[in-house]
């Protein structure tokens, strides 16, 4: 079984990227603050199937940049060992520690995510999206890859994440991955291996909202009839705190007008118990 080399400094990944480039291959990037799951590993696939001979790095970093003062920082699962023993698809790791990103401890300078960075997980997190992408510019910048995928399990990182490249012209091509779920509905999350038996059943709401949405809006349902009939299954559903369920326009990320018809993005957060959780779904209006 093939292994990937793990790498935890900068001239170290670079060197091994630049030798990948002297052989004439491409390189992709996969971002990721590790604990991986199934729909992780989708996203390695996903690259190997564009790109059969790139070189494929993923990155495992849990960025302090983006975790607010309440956050999990400290709790978030931390498995090196075992995401590299699942990544035998994977070239390289690059797992380097925080010094060695942040070695005076934050970068001052960092990348705004405007607006669209303060709705939403910008506003239940407040600097969320600034650290989110200021680490994402310098994980770019580091690999310089030609291809970087990101999933569209978190809806707002990746619209954010191809507003920066598009902004900032960045040499780079963004791939969508589409959300890899469990077979009940609900998304993989690196978080949801803080549920308890019962919360898991309870965290079941987000996705049945979010499928109950697509299918009143498939029957012709407008804007507040789609959001009423996620309102009612979320309602009806105990121990979990809604914060919000909203439908944005895909290209502005923003509330979508009542008359609204063409695609939409349902995004929903909720808590359930201490953990908070996100999902979304694509559909069309009208
Ligand atoms: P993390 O939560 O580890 O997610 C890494 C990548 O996997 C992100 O692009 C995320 O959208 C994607 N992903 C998560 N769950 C998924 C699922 N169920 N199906 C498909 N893709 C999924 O997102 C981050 O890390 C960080 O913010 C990061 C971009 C690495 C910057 O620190």
């Amino acid at each position: 079984m093939p292994a990937p080399v793990v790498i935890d400094t900068i001239p170290g990944i670079r060197g091994a990227v630049a030798a990948a480039r002297a052989e004439g291959r491409r390189i992709a990037l996969v971002p990721t603050m590790g604990a991986l799951h199934p729909g992780h590993l989708r996203h390695v696939e996903r690259v190997r199937e564009l790109d059969p001979t790139a070189f494929v790095v993923v990155s495992i970093f849990v960025n302090p940049l983006q975790f607010g003062a309440g956050d999990d920082f400290e709790r978030y699962p931390r498995t090196l060992d075992d995401d590299v023993a699942r990544l035998e698809q994977a070239d390289a790791v690059f797992a380097p520690s925080v010094a060695e990103l942040y070695p005076d401890g934050g970068a001052r300078v960092r990348v705004s995510a405007g607006e669209v960075g303060m709705t939403f997980e910008g506003a239940a997190r407040p600097g969320h999206f600034d650290g989110a992408l200021t680490v994402v510019a310098k994980l770019l910048h580091i690999v310089a890859p030609d291809l970087a995928s990101f999933g569209q399990k978190d809806a707002q990182q990746l619209w954010l994440v191809e507003r920066m490249v598009q902004d900032l012209d960045l040499d780079v091509r963004i791939v969508e991955i589409p959300t890899v779920r469990e077979p009940d509905g609900l998304a993989m999350s690196s978080r949801n291996r803080y549920l308890s038996p019962t919360e898991r059943e309870a965290a079941l709401a987000l996705s049945r909202a979010l499928a109950a949405a697509e299918s009143a809006a498939a029957a012709g349902a407008d804007a507040a009839a789609v959001v009423a009939e996620a309102d009612r299954v979320l309602a009806a559903s105990s121990g979990v705190e809604v914060d919000y369920f909203a439908l944005v326009d895909t290209m502005t990320f923003s509330p979508i007008a009542d008359d609204h018809r063409g695609p939409v993005i349902a995004i929903v957060a909720a808590r359930i118990g201490a953990t908070r959780l996100i999902d979304n779904a694509r559909f069309r209006l009208g």
